[in-house]
């Protein structure tokens, strides 16, 4: 192999230890180009951070259909049992910042980029079924809730109790992340979830409404509050380094894809709203129906080129996938692209591991780092006559019937508490008590006035909910 040091552009470099200055104790003199090449160049190696899920850990793999559901979707990735498709998953956790500790209390990012032969397939999903939020205008500002303050410049519970007790909608997400699935031990001991409504556009036409759920092959685990604080005391890699170290010693993680699914007109006899994103389908109603199986079987050679680069956006799909009603993944479709159009330039479609691994024809041209050939000489728009390439309305979806008024619709009113009381009545009684511990030691720090909000909320899912947190916090039956 050449070991020989060159300069970015091929020449040799002959000193990399010392500059040229004027005399042995002289100034540097400013044709020391090498100098300037490699300090510009570092000075440059930053790039934004994702605003959220800025902490992450990736890897390839292969996603494998073990169960016939093409009857359901046209997508090729599913057409056959035994098709296996190529994938890259990144795990991340979400608050933090790019140097974050791993095991912190939060919800984790799960993201799958699937190499389909009919283009890239983003299910960008997180370890919960579920969000805090229902309407995506409020999403910036659950983000500066949990972040630093401005002022302090310190992460805040009491601006981060104050927004969440003040959109008791997040009841049902908040009862998940302060239980015992808040700090998961590994990202390899958890579940992953589409989370929104999707939907499946079978051969002839018809469309069916889809949840996405992996379940993890290696059990779920977790960590108390306790045994995180040790963990992060030592080390703030830990998912990374399990993730990292299992693959490297040939034991894969594996996960098993389940769906839900549910008829296109259904949707509108269903009790609760089926495209609000802080409600699950009862799996007794909508049971899960086994598809395939998720192996991460290769880490990234380089974390920078493939895992810090990577980018998923939901508006990423195939033929016989499709979107939803639901206003969150309406307004991520917007934002995935925008951010990454920011963070990565408007070719980061181009970045190997964004690239698909099927041929790809489009019009767009030019923009900053544009490093392949442009498309040469081919012609830059369509329609043409020029047999260049053409739009498909073969691929286009069935018609989606709506009804109703334009208008900001208020969610004020809604049932924002059966499923987290649900969720509560269907923990044991140890479990409960850790809930409550675990939200005490997250909301103690936060005004009692919100303390309070927080037990109100409760209370309406369960009574035993709020009074056992109220316990646990000293806040009296009189002070509610
Ligand atoms: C990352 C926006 C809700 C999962 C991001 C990023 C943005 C964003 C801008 C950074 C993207 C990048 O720079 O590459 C939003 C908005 C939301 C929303 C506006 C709601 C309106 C959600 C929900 C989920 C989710 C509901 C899960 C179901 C993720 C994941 C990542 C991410 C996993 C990291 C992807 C990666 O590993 O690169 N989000 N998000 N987000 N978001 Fe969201």
């Amino acid at each position: 192999m050449d070991k020989k040091l060159t300069t970015a552009f091929g020449a040799p470099v002959p000193d990399n230890q010392n500059v040229k200055t004027a005399g042995k104790r002289g100034p540097m003199l400013l044709e020391n180009a090498w100098f300037i090449e490699k300090l510009a160049h570092f000075d440059r190696e930053v790039i934004p951070e994702r605003r959220m899920h800025a902490k992450g850990s990736g890897a390839f793999g292969r996603f494998t259909v073990t169960h016939d559901i093409s009857e359901f979707t046209k997508a090729k990735l599913f057409e056959s049992v035994g098709k296996e498709t190529e994938v890259f998953v990144r795990f991340s956790t979400v608050a933090g910042e790019r140097g974050a500790a791993d095991a912190e209390r939060d919800i984790r990012g799960f993201a799958i980029k699937f190499y389909t032969e009919q283009g890239n397939w983003d299910l960008v999903g997180n370890n919960t079924p579920v969000f805090f939020l229902k309407d995506p205008l409020k999403f910036p500002d659950l983000n500066h809730a949990v972040k630093r303050d401005p002022y302090t410049n310190m992460r805040s519970a009491n601006n981060n109790w104050d927004f969440w007790t003040l959109s008791p909608e997040a009841l049902h997400q908040i009862t998940m992340t302060m239980g015992d699935r808040g700090i998961p031990k590994t990202y390899r001991h958890m579940d992953g979830f589409g989370s929104h409504t999707y939907s499946f556009i079978s051969k002839d036409d018809k469309r069916y409404w889809v949840k996405f759920h992996f379940k993890t092959q290696q059990g779920i685990q977790n960590l108390s509050d306790k045994e995180a604080a040790e963990i992060i005391a030592n080390d703030r890699e830990s998912h990374q380094a399990d993730l990292l170290n299992s693959i490297d010693k040939g034991d894969f993680p594996k996960w098993t894809l389940y769906v839900q699914l549910m008829e296109e007109t259904a949707a509108g006899d269903c009790p609760f709203n089926p495209f609000d994103l802080t409600k699950v389908w009862p799996h007794k109603d909508y049971p899960l129906i086994q598809v395939g199986e998720l192996e991460l079987n290769r880490n990234p050679d380089n974390y920078f080129a493939e895992v810090e680069q990577a980018a998923f956006a939901p508006t990423t799909i195939v033929p016989g996938i499709g979107f939803s009603p639901d206003k969150m993944l309406q307004g991520r479709l917007f934002s995935y692209g925008d951010s990454q159009r920011y963070r990565l330039g408007v070719n980061h479609s181009h970045i190997p591991v964004n690239a698909p691994k099927c041929p790809f024809h489009s019009y767009h041209r030019d923009g900053q780092m544009r490093t392949d050939g442009n498309a040469g000489r081919t012609i830059g728009y369509e329609p043409n006559t020029q047999s260049q390439w053409q739009e498909q309305p073969d691929f286009s979806e069935p018609p989606l019937q709506i009804d109703g008024d334009a208008d900001a619709y208020s969610h004020k009113d809604d049932d924002h508490y059966s499923q987290a009381g649900d969720l509560f009545r269907l923990m044991g009684s140890d479990e409960q008590q850790r809930l409550f511990a675990n939200t005490a030691a997250s909301v103690g720090g936060a005004d009692r006035h919100i303390q309070i909000r927080h037990i109100q909320n409760c209370m309406k899912a369960d009574v035993a909910y709020g009074e056992g947190l109220a316990k646990v916090l000293g806040i009296s039956a009189d002070e509610l």
